[in-house]
């Protein structure tokens, strides 16, 4: 019979090997930087109820009108796999009444998301990201801190070549005017233009600003921040005074509008000019209305998400340092059946003791066993054949230079731990 080839979902990546230590790298550098700024982490499930995104998100973007994985489930519920991080923090912050811990709650999480994209480089189905939520405070203090926890974190990365845009959107009473100018302003284009910015035009003229197609238009067309009002207008202003004084550059970018709806007053973005097409590598801003509008009482809040396969590839391209595979440092290669039942035994010993061993659970000779044990980078081999089982010894080899003791089996243990120790 012919065998299929089941391959992985196009979109997707398999991560291990030499790949997962940038992952481990970065992960690590998550909780680094989450604790050094007192956020605590928010594990939320996978999968949502579908209202939970269209509500937040928005109907008429792009995220939900074309990029979900909803399904129905067993009990014909509307499911989507999340595409998304806000939505589901800001549903658990009032499904749990976390509103109780006393303001502001600082929430991070790491995972992934899924959008069904056409995938390219940096752009995949399942991505994975790293995002933190600021829920309680109104105040400009909050966006800054935010921003400055995104661009902190790149540079604890070294990833220097990124650059901050911000804009304000306002709130949905002074968007209201801005929108109205917007649609003057495409009236007489919109016959040529895209058939999603015709949709867009009634539903979400916004969006027509960050349309790729008919990217020229947007030269003319007007800026949001002579429509703010004063309030939304002076916290722009404070955010930036902010930043200034923190010495973080930016540029303000008046048609950064971002993808989601939920967003008022502060939108930004770091972008890569390394990353080529897809060059987002954060996305955020303020969401003052999303709380209440999926059923909380109204809670002010600020966050942002960087996606990790973006800052893989960078410190890839960059060639960031990161720590060496994490290879075992004892190869246990035993020959025969008592024999082996003696190397799970130094086995255990061993890993009480804190050391990685890998034992050699193939029955093969010992020269294949050492060929191995090589080949996965083990510092040091314990040989266990009918000798030292006769003897009561061990063999030991250490790899790098093939020097080779042999040592009582009750002293195997501290002796590995030393040799190690002197060998890093
Ligand atoms: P977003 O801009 O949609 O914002 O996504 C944030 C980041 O996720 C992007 O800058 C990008 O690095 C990464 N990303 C998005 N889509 C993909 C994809 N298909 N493949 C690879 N990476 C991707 C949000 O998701 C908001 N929840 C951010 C936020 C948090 N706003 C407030 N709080």
């Amino acid at each position: 019979m012919h065998k299929v080839m089941i391959n992985r979902i196009k979109g997707t990546q398999d991560i291990a090997f030499e790949d997962i230590e940038y992952w481990h790298f970065v992960e690590e550098a998550i909780r680094n930087i989450s604790h050094k700024y007192a956020f605590t982490e928010i594990r939320t499930p996978i999968f949502e109820a579908t209202e939970l995104f269209e509500r937040s998100v928005g109907e008429s973007t792009d995220v939900v009108q074309k990029e979900m994985y909803t399904f129905e489930d067993k009990g014909g519920r509307s499911i989507t796999l999340r595409p998304e991080g806000t939505a589901g923090v800001a549903r658990a912050f009032i499904e749990n009444s976390f509103v109780n811990l006393g303001s502001p709650v600082k929430l991070f999480y790491n995972g992934p998301m899924f959008r069904y994209e056409k995938p390219q480089a940096g752009r995949l189905r399942q991505f994975h990201q790293f995002g933190a939520e600021i829920l309680g405070s109104e105040s400009p203090l909050a966006d800054f801190e935010i921003i400055e926890m995104a661009y902190s974190f790149l540079k604890e990365l070294k990833i220097n070549n990124a650059k901050l845009f911000i804009n304000s959107i306002g709130c949905p009473a002074c968007r209201e005017d801005y929108k109205t100018a917007l649609k003057e302003y495409y009236s007489d284009k919109l016959p040529g233009m895209c058939p999603d910015c015709q949709r867009r035009y009634d539903t979400n003229v916004l969006r027509l600003l960050d349309c790729k197609i008919d990217k020229e238009l947007v030269h003319g067309a007007p800026g949001i921040l002579e429509y703010l009002d004063s309030d939304c207008r002076s916290h722009f202003e404070e955010l930036q005074w902010y930043l200034q004084r923190a010495g973080i550059e930016y540029e303000v970018d008046q048609f950064l509008v971002r993808g989601l709806d939920y967003y008022t007053r502060t939108a930004f973005e770091i972008r890569s000019s390394s990353l080529g097409s897809q060059d987002q590598l954060v996305g955020g801003g303020r969401y003052d209305g999303l709380v209440e509008y999926i059923g909380g009482k109204s809670c002010p809040a600020v966050g942002f998400a960087i996606g990790l396969e973006r800052i893989v590839m960078l410190l890839k391209s960059e060639s960031v340092k990161i720590n060496g595979p994490e290879t075992s440092e004892v190869a246990i290669l035993a020959f025969g059946r008592e024999e082996s039942v003696r190397g799970f035994d130094y086995a255990r010993r061993l890993r009480k003791m804190g050391v990685s061993t890998f034992v050699d659970v193939m029955e093969r000779n010992m020269r294949n066993k050492m060929k191995h044990a090589a080949r996965i980078g083990a510092k040091i081999s314990l040989l266990i054949g009918k000798e030292e089982i006769e003897r009561d010894i061990v063999t030991i080899k250490v790899m790098n230079d093939g020097s080779q003791f042999q040592v009582d089996s009750d002293y195997m243990a501290d002796y590995v731990v030393d040799k190690l120790r002197d060998i890093s």
